[in-house]
């Protein structure tokens, strides 16, 4: 999130294993198999009759959901994330669409991509560039309509790809009609759909700063009280502690589904619910980038009633095999897990930004990330980029072996057991580029904080599809400068170099579809003392591939023994490599940022 790794902001995927699925059969068919005389009793014959037939239709429906392993659809598949502004502009008006992304199916689904997250692009004002939305079941016209939806999502499924929807449901635009009601007077119907306090000592209710700079408190001169805003004072909070709001939320996601969507990334979940009695936030040492006072956000910020909403939306979610994505922000992975539910019944991919968050290349800490992504017991969901930080590509990138790293961080987070989130240009090797004169910011943030805090501009550039003016993104001047390096990073040129990102991202998403070990194979860390090479194992049945990776910049030899794992062959196969990698499986010599991943026969 903004920079609030960012600065302050700081699993158990209900995985459905074959045995969890078969349980559940089991479960299920008891009572009809073994319980016959008290069913007969309690609900005659024809009701006994009827309740097998439902079951039976129920464990149908529940075992279409998951492969003959038992894994639900989102376990295996490969998201990528796109920002609609800056993605493809069908209609030349400087902004990308929905018709320009229906335009680039082909080149996801020959990418390896299965589902993309599609960035809000709904009727909004577009302040916080669409997160601020004013009309929760439509598309702003900037991006198109709804029949143009429906269009994508028609030409979506024939590719096999599915359509997460962004949600936003902490906050609406203050343009939403809720809130225009809401703020009308003190007893209008939506009075209570916000949250409302009158002020404290002529100031605002309580101490809380709003994460995008400021109080978090707007006054409201006609109706002379306060109103909260966690984001922009043009993002109100919604008040999830009215049952109408949560209904009438609920209801959005429904009708989605309805429109062929296959779920949602929840934003900003962790700041759905505020402390009712709005207890002033521990104050801690010195100023933020806006100069606030920096706070502990102990009373605003991931509360336990969260949870309770959580469950209730997987509720809906499972009723349409959605897959529920969260914008988790955590401190520490007990914090992580909570969001799978104490069940596995809340969100079954929270985002881990713990591990996006080691922002260099260090065996140890990536290491020690994903022991911990491990013992949560659930299914991993890895990001290293997004709209909202620096490019994965700067952050691991050293400025001279850039390219090098970014295959490494592929060959590090696209073999690990879990689902991957990719975003837009990853796999070029897109970078950030920040604007270098104030008045060119366009994200608000980055006006408010400059220098100190430039904004999101940065990350959300054109996607550069070729090396012909402004990137092949569109034909007039867009809303973003294309990065200078559009011209050797760019789609066409890529595909072309058999030694670029994206070929080996091909190259790669199309091994992990492939090779069961890499898709369902447990994790086995090897030389955990190694400060310089991390390397593990997939192992799944009789199968097992191991992948290297050099963090270091020099050449590393590693030596495995594998007999403890049951492997006694010495026979290593090279599936994809990054670097010549001489050596055998027992000794390989990695060079710096060198991958290596082979099958071990
Ligand atoms: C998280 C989104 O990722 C970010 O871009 C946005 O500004 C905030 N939520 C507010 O909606």
């Amino acid at each position: 999130m903004p920079r609030r790794n960012l600065l302050s902001w700081t699993v158990h995927i209900r995985y459905l294993s074959k045995a969890a699925s078969s349980s559940s059969l089991r479960q299920a068919q008891g009572p009809c198999r073994n319980d016959k005389l008290g069913i007969y009793l309690k609900v005659g014959f024809m009701s006994k009759t009827l309740i097998c037939f439902v079951v039976a239709l129920a464990s149908l429906a529940a075992q279409a959901q998951t492969d003959p392993e038992g894994h639900q659809w989102w376990q295996h598949a490969v998201f990528y994330e796109i920002y609609p502004r800056s993605f493809a502009d069908s209609n030349n008006d400087g902004v990308g669409d929905l018709n320009g992304i229906r335009s680039k199916l082909d080149y996801l689904k020959r990418l390896g991509v299965d589902a993309i997250w599609i960035s809000p692009c709904y009727p909004s004002p577009q302040v916080d560039f669409g997160y601020d939305i004013s009309d929760y079941q439509n598309i702003d016209p900037m991006y198109g309509n709804m029949k143009d939806f429906d269009a994508l999502s028609t030409e979506a499924k024939r590719h096999g790809i599915r359509i997460i929807m962004d949600y936003v449901p902490n906050h609406t635009s203050d343009k939403h009609p809720w809130f225009i009601d809401s703020s009308s007077s003190k007893n209008s119907a939506h009075r209570d759909w916000y949250i409302w306090r009158d002020g404290k000592n002529g100031g605002a209710p309580n101490n809380w700063n709003a994460l995008f700079g400021g109080s978090a408190w707007k006054l409201d001169s006609k109706t002379n009280q306060y109103y909260y805003h966690f984001f922009y004072p043009e993002q109100p909070d919604l008040n999830w502690r009215n049952p109408a709001v949560k209904n009438a939320m609920f209801d959005v996601t429904r009708w989605w589904y309805g429109h062929g969507v296959s779920g949602f990334r929840l934003d900003a979940v962790d700041t759905l619910f505020e402390d009712p009695n709005l207890h002033d936030n521990p104050v801690k040492e010195g100023k933020n980038v806006y100069g606030d006072p920096n706070e502990e956000n102990k009373y605003n910020d991931r509360l336990p009633e969260v949870h309770d909403i959580l469950r209730d939306l997987r509720k809906v979610a499972d009723e349409h095999n959605g897959v529920l994505i969260g914008e988790t922000w955590t401190n520490n992975i007990e914090e992580l897990k909570r969001y799978y539910g104490l069940n596995h019944d809340e969100v079954q991919l929270p985002m881990n930004f713990m591990f996006c968050m080691v922002n260099k290349l260090s065996a140890p800490d990536f290491r020690k990330q994903i022991a911990l992504a491990e013992s949560s017991g659930g299914w991993p969901t890895y990001v290293i980029s997004n709209h909202d930080i620096v490019r994965s590509y700067d952050r691991y990138g050293d400025g001279n072996h850039n390219d090098r790293i970014a295959k490494l961080m592929a060959g590090l987070y696209l073999t690990l057991r879990g689902t991957p989130i990719m975003y837009y240009g990853e796999e070029l090797g897109m970078k950030t580029t920040p604007p270098t004169r104030r008045e060119d910011v366009k994200d608000p943030i980055g006006k408010l904080g400059w220098p100190k805090e430039k904004g999101r501009d940065g990350e959300r550039t054109p996607m550069q599809w070729n090396a012909s003016v402004n990137a092949g993104f569109s034909q007039v001047k867009p809303w973003l400068p294309v990065p200078p390096t559009y011209k050797t990073h760019n789609v066409a040129s890529e595909a072309a170099n058999p030694d670029s990102v994206l070929v080996f991202y091909k190259k790669l998403l199309a091994l992990r579809h492939n090779n069961p070990a890499l898709l369902d194979g447990n994790y086995v860390p090897l030389n955990e003392d190694d400060p310089n090479v991390i390397s593990y194992l997939r192992q799944y049945k009789d199968r097992a591939v191991l992948v290297a990776l050099n963090m270091s910049t020099t050449a590393q030899e590693v030596k495995f023994d594998l007999a403890k794992y049951g492997i006694t062959t010495g026979k290593v196969t090279p599936l994809l490599t990054s670097g010549t990698i001489p050596g055998k499986t027992s000794q390989l010599v990695l060079p710096p940022y060198a991958v290596y991943i082979g099958e071990i026969k």
